[in-house]
């Protein structure tokens, strides 16, 4: 089955076309970043109207990457139906359903953390079910235990901030525009190890949960005991505040291994693409005998290749939604079922 997918949950959007014998076919992502920058975060309104632009032209053009034109060649589309932002969503959504209407074909609503779960699945050599994913984006950190499609058991997840959000608050502070994260793991690669000790939050008790907030005030306090920050200052601040969430990710991800007794790790979300985070879980896996996947870069942030996966199984399955255009903000993961079980 070949199918298209949309996703528009947030600040991106993507389009990819996915073929169930022969894969990826095409996939193309806009990031509306500078549209945000001057506003240091995501303006909703702003973003509906920029996925309004950008989506059908997006569309056209991975259809014709992927030598498809029109109905003929596209069999399902898969749209990202939840958990976002409702504007951006609905945008997504109403343009997904008027396309199968038009095109006569079924259509369905993805969870967004069902695709980034998923996206390791693109890769050659993918994890194999049952495992533990540690899924840190954004707006969300959590473990769960993978059981195969549409089965999540939720192990542990942040109290208050999510990873993602630590990385983005704290380069806020240190002068870094939005979005702060990767940058502040750019400029981390410099830090003097050992200049700032940052608390690694909840490891001293028992349990799968994560708080992220205290380590933002952590980073307030340190920038503002100095009168000003030099750039080392700087570089060291990031390097002390990306150690103690990966760290603090690390153990929590082997304890919930240990807890559910698996041995095979999924990390994704947009923080999966952190260099650090990479080397230091890979280095305690292997240490467990553990087997550790990550998607491919590119596919760690939001993208329309993950909605293909996880919109593809459930319509070869054949699911599919009432015409109704519909949406949710809010959306428990857990809630979610196996392809084809309604
Ligand atoms: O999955 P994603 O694209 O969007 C959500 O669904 O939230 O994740 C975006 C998050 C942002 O907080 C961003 O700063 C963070 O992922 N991120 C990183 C890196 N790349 C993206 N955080 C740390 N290091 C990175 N290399
Ligand atoms: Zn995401």
């Amino acid at each position: 089955m070949r199918i298209l997918a949309l996703e528009s949950s947030c600040d991106e959007s993507a389009a990819a076309v996915f073929d169930g014998e022969r894969g990826l076919l095409a996939h193309e992502v806009f990031s509306q970043v500078d549209l945000h920058q001057i506003y240091g975060g995501v303006v909703p309104e702003l973003a509906s109207r920029d996925h309004v632009q950008r989506l059908l032209p997006i569309v056209e053009r991975v259809l014709e990457r992927a030598g498809c034109f029109g109905a003929s060649n596209v069999e399902g589309i898969a749209y990202t139906a939840g958990p976002g932002l409702i504007g951006a969503l609905l945008t997504g959504a109403a343009l997904a359903r008027s396309l199968a209407s038009a095109w006569g074909v079924p259509s369905i609503g993805v969870h967004h953390l069902e695709g980034h779960l998923l996206a390791p699945l693109l890769e050659p050599d993918p994890p194999q079910f049952p495992h533990v994913a540690l899924l840190v984006s954004g707006g969300h950190t959590m473990l769960i235990e993978c059981g195969g499609i549409g089965e999540y058991t939720l192990l542990g997840e942040t109290r208050d901030d999510a990873a993602g959000e630590a990385f983005d608050k704290s380069a806020k502070l240190l002068g870094l525009s939005y979005p702060g994260g990767p940058q502040l793991a750019r400029i981390a690669e410099q830090g003097v190890p050992g200049r700032y000790e940052f608390p690694r939050p909840m490891l001293d008790r028992p349990g799968l949960e994560f708080s992220f907030s205290g380590l933002k005030t952590a980073v307030l306090h340190a920038v503002r005991a100095r009168s000003t920050l030099s750039e080392q200052d700087r570089a060291d601040v990031a390097h002390g505040l990306q150690e103690a969430v990966v760290d603090t990710l690390v153990v929590k991800s082997m304890r919930a291994l240990d807890e559910t007794n698996l041995d095979v790790l999924v990390v994704s979300g947009g923080v999966s693409a952190n260099r650090r985070l990479r080397e230091k879980m890979s280095v305690a896996a292997s240490q467990r005998g553990v087997r550790v996947y990550y998607p491919r870069l590119e596919f760690c942030t939001d993208n329309a290749a993950m909605i293909a996966v996880a919109g593809h199984a459930r319509l070869a399955a054949g699911e599919h939604d009432s015409p109704a255009i519909r949406a949710r903000a809010q959306w428990p993961l857990a809630s979610l079922r196996p392809p084809g079980i309604l």
